[in-house]
C-alpha cells in the first residue's frame, strides 16, 4: 500500500486549473521529488495531501486515510513553502509546542541537533536570519518523529553548508524508513536525494522516472538540460490549455 496517494486529482481555483488529473503514489521508504516551473501545481498537490485543500475531483489518501484525519496528521510532518510562526516565541518553545501535538515526539535535544539549531534554541524566532528560520521550520516538520515528510522547497535561503547538512538529515530520515515528498527548484538537490522524480507542468504530470532516466531526456547529461527539454516539449499555449 502506498504511504500517500493522489488518484485522478484535479483542483480548480475559479478559472485556474491548478491540477488537471494527477496520479501520484509514494511508497514506504521512498523519496519522490516533485519538479515543475512556478505555478505548475506542486504546492497545490502538497496542500491536498496535507488536507489543507480539498480536491475538486479525485481522491487523496495518506496512510490509507483521508489526509485531514487525526491518524494521518499524527504520522506526518510538513515544511510548507510560505510558513510563518509567531516571532515572539523562542526556538525551543516552538519545538516544544509542536512536539506536544504528537504522541511520540523526538526528545528536544535530538530535534535541535537534527535541525542544526544548537546554540540558537534560546533565541526569539523573530531575531533569526532567514536561513535559521528555515531550519526551525524543518525542526517543526521532524519533531513529531513522523513516518512521512512533506518538504516544500525546504532549502530556500540556506547557505551551501546548511543545505548539504539538511540533505544529510533528509537522507538519514529516509535511511530509517521514512518517506518524503520533496519539491525543489534546485535540480542538483533532486538529483542528490530523489529515488524518483515526477515533473509536473501546467497541472499535469509530464515526466516521471529515476534521476538517471529523466536525464536521458536532455541533449547533455545534466538534469537541468533534461528539465528544459521536457518543459519545451510539454508546455501548451493558453489556447491549447483552455
Ligand atoms: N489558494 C489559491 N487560490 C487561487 N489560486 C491558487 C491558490 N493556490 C494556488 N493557486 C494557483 O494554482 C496554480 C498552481 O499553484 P501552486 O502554488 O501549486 O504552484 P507551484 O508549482 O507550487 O509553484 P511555485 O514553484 O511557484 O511554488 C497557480 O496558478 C496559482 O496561482
Ligand atoms: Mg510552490
Amino acid at each position: 500500500m502506498p504511504i500517500a496517494e493522489l488518484r485522478g486529482v484535479t483542483k480548480r481555483y475559479g478559472p485556474v486549473e491548478a491540477l488537471r488529473g494527477i496520479d501520484l503514489a509514494i511508497a514506504p521508504g521512498e523519496l519522490v521529488a516533485l519538479l515543475g516551473p512556478n505555478g505548475a501545481g506542486k504546492t497545490t498537490a502538497v496542500r491536498i495531501l496535507l488536507g489543507l485543500a480539498a480536491p475538486t475531483s479525485g481522491q487523496a489518501t495518506v496512510f490509507g486515510r483521508p489526509p485531514a484525519s487525526h491518524e494521518a496528521k499524527l504520522r506526518r510532518g510538513a515544511l510548507l513553502q510560505v510558513a510563518k510562526v509567531p516571532e515572539t516565541l523562542r526556538v525551543r518553545e516552538h519545538i516544544e509546542l509542536f512536539s506536544s501535538y504528537y504522541e511520540k515526539p523526538l526528545p528536544l535535544a535530538e530535534t535541535v541537533a537534527a535541525a542544526g539549531l544548537k546554540g540558537i534554541d534560546d533565541k526569539l524566532f523573530g531575531d533569526l536570519s532567514g536561513g535559521q528560520k528555515q531550519r526551525v521550520l524543518f525542526a517543526l516538520a521532524i519533531c513529531g518523529n513522523p513516518d512521512l515528510l512533506f518538504l516544500d522547497e525546504p532549502t530556500v535561503g540556506l547557505d551551501v553548508e546548511a543545505r548539504r547538512a539538511l540533505w544529510a538529515r533528509i537522507r538519514g530520515f529516509v535511511a530509517r524508513g521514512g518517506s518524503v515528498l520533496l519539491t525543489t527548484h534546485y535540480l542538483d538537490e533532486a538529483d542528490a536525494l530523489a529515488h524518483r522524480i515526477v515533473v509536473i507542468n501546467q497541472g499535469r504530470i509530464v515526466a516521471e522516472g529515476t534521476p538517471a532516466e529523466i536525464k536521458t531526456r536532455g541533449a547533455s547529461t545534466g538534469l537541468e538540460d533534461a528539465f528544459l527539454t521536457i518543459m519545451k516539449d510539454t508546455t501548451q499555449s493558453v489556447e491549447e490549455v483552455a
